[in-house]
C-alpha cells in the first residue's frame, strides 16, 4: 500500500478562506444584487465558475467596475488602490471589503509611512494585484523592485525608505534584496511584510517532496503561489506534478511508488485536495 502524506498546510489561507466565506455570506443574504467580484476571487477556475452559476460575476477591468451603477463589488483578499474605494463609494456601490488583514496592514504602512517622509519601496511582483492595490495606497510612485540587478540600480534622491514586501515574495530572495539596498547609505526601516501562511506551507511542502517518491502540487494554473510551491517540490523531488483537479492526474505514474506527498496552493478549495488524497488513497 502506497503512503501518502497530505500538507497540513494545503489549500486556503487565512485570508482567502475569510473573503470566501464572506462572499457566500453575501450570496445568501441577496440584498444588494447583483454582486461582483474585482477580479477573479480566487485563482481557481472551478470555484469562479460555481460563483458564476450562484450570481456572482467577475470583472476584469477597471472600466467596466466603474461603469457600475448598482450592486455590490466584492475586493477580493489582495486588496486595491484607494482610488477605487473612492470612485465606487461615489458611485453609491456597496462595497464588501475582502482584503485580507494582513494585505490591509501594508496599506496602513505605506500611508503612514509615507506621512513621516519615506518614500515607499515595495518588494514585489510588479504585475500581482496585491502589488498594484499596494502602490495605489501610496501618494508618490513607490519603487518596485523584484531582482538583484533592480535592486543594484536603485539609486533615488530621497534619503528616506521604507521597504515593504509583498506578502507572498520569497523570504530568502528579500533579505538578499534587502541587504543590497541596506548598503547604499540610505535611513531604511525595513518591514517584512511576508505572510507567514506561505512560508509555512512552502516549509512543509519541502519537508514532506524531500521524503517522498512522487509530490503532487494542487492548484490553479495562474496562481503565483502555486507554482512557486511547484518549483519547491520539483528542486527535492523529481517527480513532482502540478495539477488543477483529479482529471490532470495520471494515476498510472504513481503505479510502483511507495509513498506519495499532496500540497495545495492558496486557492485551491479542500474538496479537490480531499477529491486527490481519496482517490489516491483509494486505487493504491
Ligand atoms: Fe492573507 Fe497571507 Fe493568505 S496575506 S490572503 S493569509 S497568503
Amino acid at each position: 500500500m502506497i503512503e501518502v502524506k497530505l500538507a497540513k498546510t494545503a489549500g486556503f489561507c487565512f485570508g482567502v478562506k475569510r473573503a470566501m466565506e464572506q462572499v457566500y455570506k453575501e450570496i445568501e443574504e441577496g440584498e444588494n444584487l447583483p454582486i461582483y467580484t474585482f477580479g477573479p476571487i480566487i485563482h481557481n477556475e472551478e470555484v469562479v465558475k460555481e460563483l458564476e452559476k450562484k450570481g456572482v460575476k467577475a470583472i476584469e477591468t477597471e472600466e467596466e467596475l466603474f461603469s457600475l451603477t448598482s450592486g455590490t463589488v466584492i475586493i477580493r483578499s489582495h486588496g486595491v488602490g484607494k482610488e477605487i474605494y473612492k470612485r465606487l463609494e461615489q458611485k453609491g456601490i456597496k462595497i464588501l471589503d475582502a482584503t485580507c488583514p494582513f494585505v490591509k496592514k501594508i496599506h496602513k504602512i505605506v500611508e503612514e509611512q509615507e506621512k513621516q517622509g519615506r518614500r515607499i519601496v515595495i518588494i514585489g511582483n510588479k504585475l500581482h494585484p496585491e502589488v498594484e492595490g499596494i502602490i495605489g495606497w501610496c501618494e508618490k510612485p513607490a519603487i518596485l523592485i523584484a531582482t538583484e540587478q533592480e535592486a543594484e540600480k536603485l539609486t533615488i534622491k530621497e534619503e528616506k525608505l521604507c521597504i515593504v514586501a509583498q506578502t507572498t515574495f520569497n523570504y530568502k530572495k528579500f533579505q538578499d534584496l534587502v541587504e543590497i539596498i541596506s548598503k547604499k547609505g540610505y535611513d531604511i526601516i525595513v518591514l517584512n511584510t511576508i505572510c507567514n501562511a506561505t512560508k509555512e506551507r512552502q516549509i512543509e511542502a519541502r519537508e514532506i517532496a524531500k521524503s517522498v517518491e512522487v509530490m503532487i502540487v494542487i492548484g490553479g494554473k495562474h496562481s503565483s503561489n502555486t507554482q512557486k510551491l511547484f518549483e519547491i517540490c520539483k528542486k527535492e523531488c523529481e517527480n513532482t506534478y502540478y495539477i488543477q483537479t483529479l482529471v490532470d492526474l495520471d494515476l498510472s505514474a504513481l503505479k510502483s511508488m511507495g509513498s506519495v506527498g499532496i500540497t495545495a496552493g492558496a486557492s485551491t478549495p479542500n474538496n479537490i485536495i480531499e477529491e486527490v488524497h481519496t482517490n489516491v488513497r483509494i486505487k493504491f
